[in-house]
């Protein structure tokens, strides 16, 4: 009998986190995340943990995936997988695991630009949801990323302009790093900067190109501003941490709505997305829902379970690739480095 549903299996294992999330057509059945817990104490993620850590992941987290789809490996119609940009020693994981499932399984292979997922995560269909009309522009804001791009269709994007330095996600992990948090520091910078007061403390905002960003200046004033600040008082971090990471969310939003201004102004184009780990920042989503009304855009702000590193955005952009038949061939190799337009 002929097939009428696609089912997609996809597997994410591009950087700190292993995943993989089945969908039936663009709907997701499953999308399942092992986190791994063991960089925090490092500051950072350390390159040879997260492939030993994703070596142990990946069977338990894709067989949990298929069992929560309520479907068997027998039904799946292709498998995606992360071929790039991440860690060399994390994408192989993903990477061989997918090869090896398809070539046993007899089913295609469909390589997937993590940076494009991100984006793509737009037309993941869910009942309250709108998808985003073309041509739009994606603010991506991620851990290692920072740009702004055009997307004229599913997989017809041009970088506008880009950060010269550090992505926005380190200039919040960095930062949550001077502050003695843990890593992965955003999320707590966030959550802290929810209670304080935004302009508290003030730092200049850099001097760069009216759609690229800087935020390695940032990162080098708030080291500064912590230090001598510690100096005269060795409990300041402790007495104004509410205060210090709501100005550093303060003046990376600002950043971040002065690109945006400057692309719609450059561009025209008023249907506005963003996309990334950084998305899931409750300052960004609360001032680009207020652009909607202010500004008259159309703004498109991602499910949080869709912001940072998921397999479901592998999956949506597998499933459009796989509409294409734009599969891969099974010498395809892992790429640590990949443009969002290759
Ligand atoms: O997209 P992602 O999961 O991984 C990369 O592809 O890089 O992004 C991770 C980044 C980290 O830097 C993390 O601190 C940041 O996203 N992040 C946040 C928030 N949630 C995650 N930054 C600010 N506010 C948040 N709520
Ligand atoms: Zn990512």
């Amino acid at each position: 009998m002929e097939k009428k549903e696609v089912y997609i299996l996809a597997i994410e294992s591009s950087c700190d986190d292993t995943s993989a999330a089945v969908l039936q057509n663009d709907e997701v059945l499953s999308n399942i995340i092992a986190n791994q817990e063991v960089h925090s104490k490092y500051g950072g993620v350390v390159p040879e943990l997260a492939s030993r850590a994703h070596q142990q992941n990946i069977v338990p987290v894709v067989q949990q995936a298929i069992e929560q789809a309520g479907i068997t490996k027998q039904d799946l119609s292709a498998i995606a997988f992360t071929r790039g940009p991440g860690l060399m020693g994390s994408l192989l994981v993903g990477t061989s695991f997918a090869k090896s499932l398809a070539l046993g399984l007899n089913i295609p292979l469909i390589d997937v630009n993590h940076m494009q997922a991100h984006i793509l995560a737009h037309f993941i269909k869910e009942d309250d949801c709108k998808i985003p009309p073309f041509p739009f522009i994606c603010l991506t804001i991620s851990g290692g990323h920072t740009q702004i791009v055009k997307i004229t269709n599913h997989f017809e994007m041009e970088v506008l302009g880009e950060t010269i330095d550090d992505a926005v996600g380190e200039a919040y992990d960095k930062s949550a790093k001077i502050l003695g948090l843990p890593y992965p520091g955003g999320p707590l910078v966030d959550k802290y900067a929810q209670q304080g007061n935004p302009k508290a403390f003030s730092f200049t905002q850099p001097k760069v190109g009216d759609l690229e960003f800087s935020f390695s200046g940032l990162k080098t004033q708030i080291l500064y501003f912590i230090q001598k600040n510690v100096r005269e008082n060795p409990d300041f971090i402790k007495e104004n941490l509410v205060d210090i990471c709501a100005s550093i969310q303060y003046t990376i939003v600002e950043i971040l709505m002065k690109k945006i201004k400057n692309a719609v102004k450059q561009t025209g184009i008023k249907n506005i997305a963003i996309a990334g780990g950084v998305s899931a920042n409750s300052e960004i989503r609360k001032r680009l829902n207020e652009a909607d009304k202010h500004w008259g855009w159309n703004t498109y702000i991602p499910k949080f379970q869709y912001t940072t590193d998921n397999a479901a955005m592998i999956g949506i952009a597998g499933y459009l690739k796989f509409l294409n038949n734009n599969y891969s061939d099974i010498s395809i190799a892992a790429k640590a480095r990949l443009k969002v337009t290759e």
